[in-house]
Parts: structure tokens; sequence; C-alpha cells
């Protein structure tokens, strides 16, 4: 995998939302791939953040692709409103109670991309069955439910097992990871098989967000 396909896809959760808009073109002049989206119930995870609403004004204020990442607990009935929205990717997490393998199908028939995600507890072994159903795997690198958290680095070895496990399948998979990452991080991360990097505080903390993006790209060419 050449450095010139990694994507970079800054997390608006870490972005100041009085001037959400301003953020999100900022980061698209910067040479951002995608816009992460955090979507949390309040039960899935200790934290609220927002819904098909403020996706739906981030669609039009971006041409770039929104990756929408459903840490909630019942995704069943939010895939069309966050379709609706403009997601060019929902994500879901194995952890929930509910048919994985038929929400990743429901998500594909609308035509879009599919992600799965695991927590940093949970073990590779949980997700193998359906990675044949997947566009991304998304692998968290912070518990789940707040940004700015450090970066869990045990989670390396599963990057480089779930690597393993995608290239012995006849399709790409991306491997995203999300938490933590900065730019030495994101070095690690590629190096073990990351091709997707989130940053929310790494990007959106920092005086100038394109610089930031222009250092994880750099220092993504591992
Ligand atoms: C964590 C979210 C992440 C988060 C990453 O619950 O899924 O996307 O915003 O933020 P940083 O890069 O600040 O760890
Ligand atoms: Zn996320």
């Amino acid at each position: 995998m050449g450095p010139l396909q990694i994507k970079i896809a800054p997390s608006i959760l870490s972005a100041d939302f009085r001037i959400l808009e301003s953020q999100v073109k900022t980061v698209e002049a910067g040479g951002a791939d995608l816009i992460h989206c955090d979507i949390m119930d309040g039960h899935f995870v200790p934290n609220i953040s927002f819904g098909p609403l403020v996706v739906a004004a981030v669609k039009q204020c971006t041409r770039l692709p929104l990756g929408v990442h459903l840490m909630i607990s019942n995704p069943r009935i939010f895939i069309d409103p966050f379709v609706k929205a403009g997601a060019s990717r929902i994500i879901i997490h194995v952890e929930i109670r509910d048919n994985i393998s038929e929400l990743l199908r429901i998500i594909a028939e609308r035509g879009i991309k599919t992600g799965i995600s695991l927590n940093p507890a949970t073990p590779l072994d949980s997700i193998r069955d359906f990675l044949p159903q997947c566009d991304e795997v998304l692998v968290m690198t912070v518990s789940p439910g707040f940004g700015g958290q450090p970066f869990l680095p045990d989670q390396l070895s599963k990057i480089k097992d779930l690597q393993q496990a995608i290239a012995g399948l006849n399709r790409p998979v991306e491997i995203a990871v999300d938490g933590g990452i900065t730019e030495a991080t994101a070095a690690q991360c590629v190096s073990a098989g990351a091709t997707v990097l989130v940053a929310g505080n790494y990007i959106f903390a920092a005086a100038d967000p394109a610089r930031r993006i222009a250092l994880l790209r750099k220092n993504a060419q591992v």
C-alpha cells in the first residue's frame, strides 16, 4: 500500500461548532479526504453528540464524502435518516445487540460504503465473519465517547492481525484507526496496516488545522 492512498478523515467532534461550516471548509481546503461524523447516543457510550440534522448541514458545506460512525445501541432505525442526510459510509459497532450481517446488508443496499468498528477490548475474532461484507473496519484506538484521549498502543497488534485477515479476502477493505491519532501514532498505525486516519483533537485543537493535515500525511509515508 503506497503512501498516496492514505486517507485523512478529520473528526468534527473536536471542531468549533460555533463556526462549523468554516471548520469543515478549512479541512477540505487543507487536503482532507473524508469528514468523520461521530454519532453518540448517551447509551452505547457515555456521551451525546449530534444526529442527522447536523450531518445534513455538514453535507451542504463540503464536497467531501461523509463517514458516519454510529456509536449508538440501535443503529437499525437510524440508517435511513443518515443516508438521507448524505452519509457516504456508515460504520456500526460490532458490540451492539442486533443482527450485524443484516445491518451491513441494509447499508450496502442503500448504495453507500459499509463499515464495522470494534472497541479496544473487543477481539478481532468478533468481526472476522463480517469482513466479506465490509468496505471498512474502524479500529478504535481509544475507548469511544470522547475526543482528545491518549492512543492505546496495544491496539497496533490488532491492526496487524486485521491486515493479515484482509489479505486473505478477494476484495479491498480499508483499515481505519480512530482515537489519539497524532503525527507520531499515525506513523505507527500506517506501519501496522492502517489506510484511513481519523483525527479530531490533533487537527481541530490546533491553530492551523491544514498544517496538521499536511503533517499527518507526511508522517504517514512510512
Ligand atoms: C471517539 C470518536 C473519535 C474521536 C477521535 O469516541 O469516535 O472519532 O473524535 O478524537 P481524537 O482524535 O481527539 O482522539
Ligand atoms: Zn469516530
